[in-house]
């Protein structure tokens, strides 16, 4: 296993995933998605695949004592069309197949993060999102693009619309669990997307996360 990117006090690496890692992904999907559909959860069957379809888009970290695989991301490279951003999760990544893994494909479009609950608040999802916008300026793409899952929203849906929220966890007046923690990496909200997904705790919204290389210039 080569080591792509330590974690401040080494005791955390990020790697290439390997397919005998997929229980251990799985595993690590099924703790991190508890309401998300069973029909939209990551396999082990589909994270075997994708160490095939686009093996350098798939990161996994491991405890480095251990050898314990404790959380992952899932990304492809696609071509996109800013202007039509709406889509649904299952489209985009083939429903979890990655197939449509285009190699020329000019953005990295991230399926997936997660770690395992007992390992969260050890910096390693800043750990992941810095190994994906390591690879993009390493590819030369032209950024980094996702659905996140705004998971703080199930209990604010009868007062606030998905609009008003999302403005207000972006300037900062409210935290969202995963919106918050991608803001904080530099990602910023491109749209919302209805019926992205089918989990409760978003109210099945997705909101459209852009980061772009700032290697490229003039990148629109
Ligand atoms: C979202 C998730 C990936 C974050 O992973 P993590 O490893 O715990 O996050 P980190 O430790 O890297 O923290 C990132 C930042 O968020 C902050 N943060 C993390 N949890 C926080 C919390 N509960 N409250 C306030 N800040 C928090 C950290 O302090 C850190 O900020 P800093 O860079 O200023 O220090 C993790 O909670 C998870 O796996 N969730 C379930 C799966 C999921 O929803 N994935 C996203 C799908 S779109």
């Amino acid at each position: 296993m080569r080591e792509i990117l330590l974690s401040p006090d080494q005791r955390f690496a990020v790697v290439q995933s390997e397919p005998w890692m997929a229980q251990a992904l799985e595993a690590i999907q099924q703790a991190s998605f508890p309401s998300l559909s069973r029909d939209e959860l990551i396999t082990a069957e589909h994270y075997q695949a994708h160490t095939q379809v686009f093996p350098e888009g798939q990161h996994a970290v491991v405890e480095r004592e251990t050898g314990q695989v404790v959380a992952c991301s899932t990304d492809f490279r696609t071509r996109l069309d800013l202007k039509h951003y709406q889509h649904r999760y299952m489209e985009a990544v083939a429903n979890n197949w990655l197939s449509n893994h285009d190699p020329q494909g000019d953005w990295l479009y991230g399926a997936d993060i997660g770690v395992h609950p007992a390992f969260r608040g050890f910096g390693l999802s800043t750990l992941l999102y810095t190994a994906r916008q390591n690879l993009v300026q390493r590819l030369g793409l032209k950024g980094h693009v996702a659905g996140a899952m705004p998971k703080g929203f199930a209990p604010y849906q009868r007062d606030l619309f998905i609009e008003q929220y999302v403005a207000r966890v972006v300037r900062g007046e409210m935290f969202d669990p995963v919106l918050s923690i991608q803001l904080k990496r530099g990602y910023c909200v491109w749209g919302i997307i209805p019926d992205y997904l089918d989990d409760p705790s978003c109210g099945n919204y997705g909101v459209f996360i852009i980061w772009r290389n700032p290697d490229l210039k003039g990148n629109p």
